[in-house]
């Protein structure tokens, strides 16, 4: 039982902890998370929607700027990329580039 205080104790207090610089990778992960539905874990996916790790994010980041702006034909993504913001998507696309 000491053990799992001092285990949640960790849980807890580390973000705070390591809040100062790790504060948007951990914002990135939480956004990309959102995709992870229809997109696959960390962006493997598995199934006929593409993958987004390893791509370049400024790949990411252009077709995710159309989608927004409705220039790029999408029946989900038009709706799902007007729910961020550029920096956010910026934020999400530089995160999916990073997974191998
Ligand atoms: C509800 C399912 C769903 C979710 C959630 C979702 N997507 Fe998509 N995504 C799609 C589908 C389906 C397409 C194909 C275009 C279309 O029909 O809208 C697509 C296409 C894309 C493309 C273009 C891929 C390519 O190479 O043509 C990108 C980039 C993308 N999504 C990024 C994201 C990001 C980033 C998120 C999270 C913020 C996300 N998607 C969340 C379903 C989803």
């Amino acid at each position: 039982m000491k053990l799992f205080f001092a285990l949640l104790l960790c849980v807890s207090v580390a973000p705070n902890v390591f809040a100062h610089g790790s504060g948007s990778d951990r914002l990135a992960r939480n956004l990309a998370a959102t995709c992870a539905n229809c997109h696959g874990t960390e962006g493997h996916s598995v199934g006929k929607v593409a993958a987004l790790a390893g791509k370049p994010a400024q790949d990411t980041i252009g077709k995710l700027t159309e989608f927004k702006e409705g220039k790029r034909p999408a029946t989900i993504m038009h709706q799902i990329a007007k729910g961020f913001t550029d920096e956010q998507l910026r934020l999400i696309a530089d995160y999916f580039a990073a997974q191998k």
